[in-house]
């Protein structure tokens, strides 16, 4: 049995509030290797958020983004924490750890691309230590046109009837699968096309040990401290 990556998924969010510095620094010490976090647009500025409202992560109320920036920077994420901003999680991980940025929502992949451009040009952070992914297909392909160095990862909650031809169009270095959707058979089709099958989200030993049986080569969780032993 090979030794996936082990994803921490939204920081190590099981156990400190999801998407935060404190979340990102506290899978640092666990020994993660590897961070997701999900990333969208507000008045310009890539915010380190998942829902679309702001009630169950947050003390705010209403959708993230008819919420002005600097309302956003004032709530509590949890534990005193700020939602954070794209380039206060990667300063974090540079050099440390590298970093899965989901794109969610409209304008993600040309703000993504535009950041990383700089922090590239700065040599603040390396192109094969980013992961871009997403539901969005449209968000990836131009994250494509703009940052082809960088891997890229379709994410799935539902199987596609043409997904090895979707892949091999985006020619992706991962596709990320709900754990419910994974098979030995995709599996054999996402490596005929060159890519590798990432899980999410795995918590538990059961689900690990069955997932990693069948070739799974990465597992978004929200324990990274579980599964680190037997990953990388
Ligand atoms: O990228 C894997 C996973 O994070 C996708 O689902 O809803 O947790 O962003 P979600
Ligand atoms: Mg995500």
């Amino acid at each position: 049995m090979s030794r996936p990556i082990i994803i921490a998924h939204r920081g190590a969010s099981g156990s400190y509030p999801e998407n935060t510095l404190l979340a990102f620094q506290k899978a640092l010490e666990a020994g993660a290797k590897w961070f997701e976090l999900d990333t969208q647009l507000v008045d310009g500025e890539l915010v380190v958020f998942h829902d679309d409202d702001l009630e169950r992560t947050t003390n705010g109320r209403g959708l993230l983004r008819n919420t002005p920036l600097a309302e956003l920077r004032l709530l509590d994420a949890g534990r005193g924490e700020k939602i954070p901003l794209l380039h206060e999680v990667l300063s974090l991980a540079a050099g440390r750890a590298k970093v899965n940025i989901e794109l969610k929502g409209l304008g993600t992949g040309e703000a993504t691309a535009a950041l990383l451009d700089g922090l590239f040009t700065q040599k603040k952070f390396m192109p094969a230590d980013i992961l871009a992914s997403s539901l969005l297909l449209s968000e990836l392909n131009i994250f494509r046109q703009l940052m082809p160095q960088v891997k890229r990862a379709a994410i799935y909650e539902e199987l596609p009837s043409e997904l090895a031809t979707e892949l091999y169009r985006l020619d992706c270095w991962s596709v990320h699968l709900h754990k419910s959707l994974i098979t030995d058979g995709v599996i054999k089709m996402a490596a005929q096309q060159g890519s590798k099958v990432f899980a999410w989200t795995v918590n538990e030993e059961i689900e690990f040990t069955r997932l990693v049986g069948l070739g799974v080569m990465g597992v978004f969780t929200d324990y990274p401290e579980r599964f680190l032993m037997r990953g990388r």
